[in-house]
């Protein structure tokens, strides 16, 4: 048989796969090797080494997935992956352990040795990491006497049976340094810091405890605590923060590590999207290596997704996606990703003079600019060079030269003579994503967003149907207690929902009183969270969401008896601070009804009827197996919005390898179900008007509120559903919504990069890569070295047009160039020769390809163009395997 191209690759593909396979059963990625440390570095079989760490969190994507993050985190410039372990998806039920599927650690870590990379495991096994619970399985909150993160025999009992059970599974795999693996580096706590005091002398023994109980399980390789200033001298004390230079670690002995880099930031139902420009960020980088330091690891490099039930709270979305520099879908963000890389490329040209240096020579420059100088005895020297006024360039000397840095930004000189890259200065493309390459085309006007909208909409269906879920009691296993019940107590986190039930009788009096003083009754919950649905008899009068808010609703009855039905709902359990095994959830303190005739009615040891989780979840609507018997009906096109339903369809895969997404902006809350995986709660809870910036200067300190984008739209609509979920036709979409919603208007659609753009001038400094250690010491004259700007569509895109292309004085962005009152007229034959056509394309910045169009002026290139699937791609149905 004649396999057609792509499938002679696919088969190539499958043969390597098979034998990386077996390479990684053979146990050895590296020759067994040690990891130590000194005050200036991790060292590697006793040699000192700077290292790049990116952060990805296994469950957050899937096992296809993973090869793709790995390889393209390495591609960045990475030496190390950094994962948290999260003992709730490895323990579901005590003593019951799942290493499966997106818990399939083991394979994970595997995957990172085959690749070359190290690896840094912590294991916490309080994580934090905006997942339920940080971390924690919600059953650790039963154990008799329990009290979390602190000298608690209980929990300590348990805290070491998981991390030595995570220890010996690492080791039976030889995944430690020492036995050929990736691992040279664990954490034990996570930011025990930033509590410890709440736990007064406790805290301290339990810091002592903890970092005496992970030594003691002899893994071979250091330890770390972040933030945890008084970590026992065994201990490397590790900083957390969008900036770490000037960190001091507690001890002369140990080096400078940066365990959390925060690239970005995460999210909120109803929140802003927050954004961290990557001049800032390479900034806070080259700041932290120029001054001492040896490891940073991004958190996160790859945020990915928060499946299921998985994500944190307060109320955090089911996107991680974090602004990280590989996108939730596994894309890379541009020029975030291309900066780090060219970053990186820059740290590792003067590892030599970093690691041979026993510390920096400081030499102030000016009132806030200074160099830090590393060399060794002999002719290895590099520099950085920083100006950390957050307002305006300076021009210095150094070493006899002048410099110029532009504001809040380092220049790095491998041989302390050469500035090869400055972190203001991106020379990175910017790439703009799109939805449905087929619906792009026609979208010529690109929107202020980072993606474009499309103008058609592949609904994702044509023919719903639909079930109620019953309001109320609905199951045998309800019961009937006298108060109120701490919600956590009755779920265990089964599901979000827990209804609370009771009836209030009412008088003819009482009607009489409210009609004649023209009131009604109040009903007032003293403190509540995350979301409280207020049902009479049935009827839905009110909803309250918020973190232990106080809940007032104006209520009507009926004479008689009144079913009073609270469902109350958790979004994500709380995943940091002190005691959040006490926080709990659903109500605290009294529940009344004010304004009734004879005085109010206290119903907080009245008779409460409990009935956990919605029917439609225990009957598993969302399974594949269900054989549609149940109740299901044809949803009717003009049907109206109905509150508390499920909704299921069947839908096909859009071809294609690219990223699929569910639109689910036309719906309000719920959940959702592919194929029986669960894709995550979504909610189209809108983010506040105000808030966000226009334009985002990268210069002065970051915060999560200071580049935002996202304002008066909802918070998330996009939801990933993996590849490696779908079949190509036939997938059974199922949603619970709570709201209502209208699930004919749910569209599918495939996310790529659709236009690439360059904006670089004749003065930029050429690509990092270029130069060789050959230009580094001097053998060849650096000046010929000139800009090259460098475009590249993704894997299996080609470019197919030059939208724009101006070298002269051209204006604007990415989004929007003009061409100024200079501009090279060949400019856009010379793209077109140059590029079209490919995948990727390298042009140089200079008047010696585009001639002078205006001498005396400094000239910039921006270049627009647009990437479409290479044919071959396009026949390629990659439903099994995102690689
Ligand atoms: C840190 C914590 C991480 C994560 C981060 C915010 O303080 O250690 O687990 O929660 O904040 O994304």
């Amino acid at each position: 048989m004649r396999l057609s191209p792509p499938f002679q690759w696919r088969l190539l593909v499958v043969v390597v796969m098979a034998l990386t396979v077996r390479m990684v059963n053979g146990g050895e990625y590296f020759k067994a090797y040690n990891v130590s440390y000194d005050h200036r570095a991790l060292k590697i079989d006793g040699q000192r080494r700077i290292l790049i760490s990116a952060g990805i969190h296994y469950p957050r994507a899937t096992p296809q997935m993973w090869p793709h993050l790995i390889a393209k985190s390495k591609e960045g410039g990475a030496d190390v992956i950094q994962t948290y372990v999260f003992w709730s998806g490895h323990e579901p039920a005590r003593g019951q352990y799942n290493f499966e599927g997106r818990y399939d650690l083991v394979k994970f870590v595997q995957l990172v040795g085959a690749s070359g990379l190290y690896l840094h495991l912590r294991i916490g096994p309080y994580v934090c990491a905006e997942w339920n619970f940080g971390g924690f399985p919600v059953w650790l909150r039963d154990i008799p006497g329990i009290v979390f993160r602190t000298d608690n025999e209980p929990f300590k009992a348990e805290m070491r049976r998981f991390v030595k059970k995570i220890v010996d599974v690492m080791r039976e795999a030889s995944l430690f340094s020492w036995q050929g693996g990736p691992i040279i580096m664990l954490q034990i706590e996570n930011e025990y810091g930033d509590v410890e005091s709440s736990y007064g002398q406790k805290g301290k023994d339990y810091v002592k405890w903890a970092a005496k109980m992970a030594v003691g399980l002899e893994a071979g390789v250091p330890w770390v605590m972040c933030k945890q200033t008084d970590a026992p001298e065994y201990i490397i004390d590790a900083c957390n923060g969008y900036y770490c230079d000037g960190f001091k670690p507690n001890s002369n002995n140990k080096p400078v590590l940066w365990t959390e880099n925060w690239d970005g930031w995460y999210t909120t139902w109803g929140g802003r999207l927050p954004h961290r420009p990557v001049e800032d960020l390479a900034f806070a980088v080259a700041r932290f290596y120029q001054r001492g330091g040896s490891f940073q690891n991004y958190y996160m490099f790859f945020g990915g997704t928060n499946f299921g039930r998985t994500s944190g709270g307060p109320n955090y979305v089911t996107s991680y996606d974090y602004d990280a520099p590989i996108d939730e879908y596994g894309l890379i963000s541009q020029p975030k990703w291309g900066h780090l890389k060219d970053l990186h490329a820059a740290i590792k040209l003067c590892e030599p003079a970093l690691v041979a240096a026993e510390s920096a020579q400081y030499i102030k420059l000016g009132s806030m600019q200074e160099a830090h100088v590393y060399r060794n005895n002999g002719s290895i020297c590099s520099a950085f060079l920083a100006n950390i006024d957050e307002h305006k360039a300076s021009t210095v000397q150094f070493h006899g030269q002048s410099y110029t840095l532009p504001p809040w930004s380092v220049s790095i000189l491998p041989d302390c003579i050469n500035t090869i890259f400055n972190t203001a200065k991106v020379g990175a493309q910017t790439s703009i994503k799109g939805v449905d390459i087929k619906a792009m085309a026609s979208a010529k006007s690109a929107t202020n967003e980072l993606y474009m909208i499309q103008k058609e909409k592949p609904l994702v269906s044509e023919s719903w149907m639909t079930l109620k879920e019953p309001i109320g009691v609905w199951g045998a296993d309800n019961f009937t207690v006298q108060g109120i019940l701490e919600h956590l107590n009755v779920t265990k986190d089964r599901s979000d929902y827990l209804w609370y039930i009771t009836r209030v009788y009412v008088s003819e009096g009482d009607i009489a009183y409210w009609k004649e003083n023209v009131v009604s009754p109040t009903l007032t919950i003293d403190s509540m969270r995350d979301i409280v649905r207020i049902f009479i008899n049935g009827q839905l009068i009110g909803s309250s969401k918020g973190d232990w808010v106080k809940v007032v609703q104006q209520v009507h009855f009926k004479q008689g008896y009144n079913d009073l039905m609270l469902l109350s709902q958790t979004v994500g359990l709380q995943n940091y601070g002190a005691f959040i095994e006490k926080d709990g959830a659903g109500f605290k303190g009294q529940i009344t009804l004010t304004g009734f005739k004879n005085g109010d009615v206290n119903l907080t040891h009245s008779p409460w009827t409990y009935q956990v989780g919605l029917k439609g979840e225990f009957l598993k609507l969302y399974a594949t197996d269900d054989n549609g018997s149940s109740g299901w009906t044809n949803l009717a096109k003009d049907e109206v919005p109905s509150i508390f339903s499920w909704y299921k369809t069947y839908f096909d895969s859009p071809f294609g390898k690219d990223p699929v997404i569910l639109d689910m902006s036309s719906m309000g809350k719920g959940q959702a179900w592919v194929n029986g995986h669960h894709i995550g709660r979504y909610w189209t809870l809108v983010a506040p008007k105000n808030g966000c910036q226009e334009t985002c200067d990268y210069r002065g300190s970051y915060n999560s509120d200071k580049c935002t984008t996202n304002c008066g739209k909802p918070t998330q609509t996009w939801y990933h559903v993996p590849r490696s979920w779908l079949q190509p036709s036939d997938n059974l979409l199922v949603l619970f919504e709570e709201t209502g919603g209208d699930p004919f208007e749910i569209s599918v659609k495939t996310v790529s990069v659709g236009t690439v753009c360059g904006h670089m001038s004749e003065d930029s400094y050429p690509p990092v890569h270029m130069w060789s250690s050959s230009y580094i010491n001097g053998r060849l004259p650096a000046s010929q070295m000139k800009p090259v700007m460098e475009l590249q569509c993704e894997d299996g895109f080609t470019i197919a047009s030059i939208e724009f292309a101006s070298y002269g004085t051209p204006q604007g962005s990415c989004q929007a160039f003009s061409t100024g009152n200079c501009h090279a007229p060949t400019s856009s034959s010379i793209l077109s020769k140059a590029c079209k056509g490919r995948n990727s394309c390298n042009v140089e910045v200079s008047n010696s390809i585009f001639g002078d169009p205006c001498p005396r002026t400094v000239k910039t290139l921006a270049v627009k163009a647009r990437c479409e699937p290479s044919s071959a791609s396009t026949l390629w149905y990659t439903g099994l395997s995102e690689v």
